[in-house]
């Protein structure tokens, strides 16, 4: 375990800042709230925290929209709060990850105050500018990821600049030197601050084919979010990209134990790519459990298919969820499932990355039309049931006091609360030994303790059950079969041939199941998992 680095044997927990904890009653979470909450998390084994972004920003996209890379937005508190932020982070022997965002920035941003004024101003080129077609027209077909054309016109130097996500967010022009130097001191003033690494947004969209061509039809398209009409060929993962994240991760290389995650939603032989020759991300994101139906069997097939595929030395990372995604709570359908998925992102080989909330299954929140904020949403309405991710931003479920404690009573959450916050909090299931939160403190502190968990090697055990996901972590003597019941069946298994010596159960999902466990007869309950030692 000792070559092991924190990013590799610690559990990662995403807080988007606006919904984790309110201190001053505005209705919004912020830096102090979020410290005031720091125990909680070493209390449920987080080792590691990637904080959503908290810079200025006029908030078109809740802070993805960058005004100032250097400071923290009013909202969120003060370069002073953050300070003690990570001094408390530290000293909670934790470690904190940032957002850096560094396709685009906000129209707000000064670079793109300047870059608008004219065509010759020393700012033009931080920022991607096209002449109309000859009839006026968009450059290109390309569309932006939340409604509409992916290019606006802007009157007064008669070009459009290009956005891959709102027109708020215009696309940065890796193109120019000068831009990747200025995002690289970005980098290098966070890191000398003593941030511990960052999560790259949307890292595969930064380099985008110099000509520009237009992206071709996709004939798979199901006719529903329209940026799926195409296929986004000139703008994710263009080969000039990994020249980018080289010299991203040299400037964390310069220093020491610092990471570099990247947002990848590739398929994986792309994603492989971001590990470049170790000189890339240390981890590139493996959304793909997130983004399957949660089937045993299709599970079963992408891990396998990523151990397979996975170069040594590449080290894996997780997620089940995160702020642009369904809930998995609400994905798994049941409490139950959700404990299962709490198992399987524990205890896979590779980093998990838990997002807030998961822990205790918070679930999507249905949101009244007239206060739906999410801008693909607002943009979209007819499809806001698909794009909107308010649903699974709401405000973290602390007690059942009113606002959940998250805000005081009086005061108008920024989203609304999920209904059944009363019984579904942080305090309730911490006073209950066999909940989901109790399981989920049990699988972290199991992490920590079995290096097998943490660090061991992988083995996939066929049992011939659609339903059922089976793999061994094992590590010199150190050895835990997982067993993991998607269905609603109990299931027989006789793993006598394939697993021998004594066994005996460390943990069960539903926290009841005890004991010894006969190889030849493995009875597993509906929607059960088991965490098994073989000695
Ligand atoms: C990433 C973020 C998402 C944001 C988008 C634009 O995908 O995760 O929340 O809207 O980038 O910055």
């Amino acid at each position: 375990m000792n070559n092991f680095k924190w990013w590799q044997t610690g559990i990662i927990y995403q807080i988007y800042p606006r919904s984790f904890q309110d201190s001053n009653n505005d209705g919004i979470g912020d830096i102090p709230g979020i410290i005031k909450r720091l125990d909680y998390l070493k209390e449920i084994g987080i080792k590691t925290i990637w904080l959503s972004p908290f810079y200025p920003s006029p908030m078109h996209d809740f802070g993805y929209d960058v005004s100032d890379y250097r400071d923290v937005h009013p909202i969120f508190g003060t370069m002073q709060d953050f300070d003690r932020l990570l001094k408390k982070i530290h000293e909670h022997d934790m470690k904190l990850i940032i957002d850096l965002i560094p396709n685009h920035t906000s129209s707000e941003h000064k670079w793109f105050k300047e870059s608008r004024k004219s065509s010759n101003n020393p700012y033009r080129d931080y920022y991607i500018w096209k002449d109309p077609k000859s009839n006026g027209k968009e450059p290109n077909n390309w569309l932006s990821y939340f409604g509409g054309a992916a290019w606006e016109f802007d009157k007064k130097t008669e070009q459009y600049y290009l956005h891959q996500f709102l027109k708020e967010q215009p696309d940065l022009n890796y193109q120019n030197p000068k831009v990747l130097t200025e995002m690289l001191k970005i980098m290098d003033f966070w890191l000398a601050k003593g941030v511990d690494g960052f999560r790259v947004d949307v890292i595969c969209n930064m380099w985008k084919h110099p000509k520009f061509p237009n992206h071709p039809i996709n004939a798979k398209w199901n006719g529903k979010v329209p940026i799926g009409k195409y296929v986004l060929k000139y703008t994710v993962n263009q080969p000039g990209t990994h020249k980018i994240v080289k010299a991203m991760r040299k400037v964390v290389d310069k220093y020491s134990d610092r990471v570099l995650i990247g947002e990848t939603y590739l398929p994986y032989e792309e994603l492989l790519e971001y590990y470049g020759n170790n000189d890339e991300c240390h981890m590139p994101f493996n959304f793909h459990l997130l983004e399957l139906k949660w089937k045993a069997s299709s599970i079963k097939k992408k891990v396998n298919d990523y151990e397979k595929i996975l170069p040594e030395g590449c080290w894996p990372s997780y997620a089940l969820g995160n702020h642009d995604n369904k809930r998995i709570a609400s994905k798994v359908g049941t409490e139950k499932q959700a404990r299962i998925a709490a198992m399987l992102l524990l205890t896979l080989r590779g980093t998990p990355t838990v997002y807030y909330g998961d822990e205790i299954a918070m679930k999507n929140v249905k949101i009244p039309k007239n206060m739906i904020q999410d801008p693909p949403a607002l943009k979209q309405p007819e499809i806001a049931d698909i794009v909107g991710r308010d649903p699974e931003r709401t405000p973290m479920q602390w007690d059942k006091t009113a606002n959940a404690g998250f805000s005081d009573n009086g005061v108008k959450t920024w989203l609304p609360l999920a209904k059944n916050f009363k019984t579904n909090n942080v305090k309730s299931l911490e006073a209950n030994k066999k909940s989901i939160l109790a399981l989920f403190k049990a699988l972290a502190k199991l992490r920590s303790k079995n290096c097998c968990l943490n660090s061991g090697e992988y083995k996939y055990v066929p049992t011939l059950q659609k339903d059922i996901f089976a793999f061994i972590r094992f590590v010199d003597d150190e050895k835990l079969l997982i067993i993991l019941n998607f269905g609603s069946k109990k299931i027989n298994l006789d793993l006598s041939k394939k697993i021998s010596g004594q066994a005996k159960i460390l943990l069960s999902s539903d926290m009841i199941q005890k004991g010894n466990v006969n190889m030849s007869k493995i009875t597993i309950l509906p929607n059960l998992g088991l965490v098994i030692k073989i000695s």
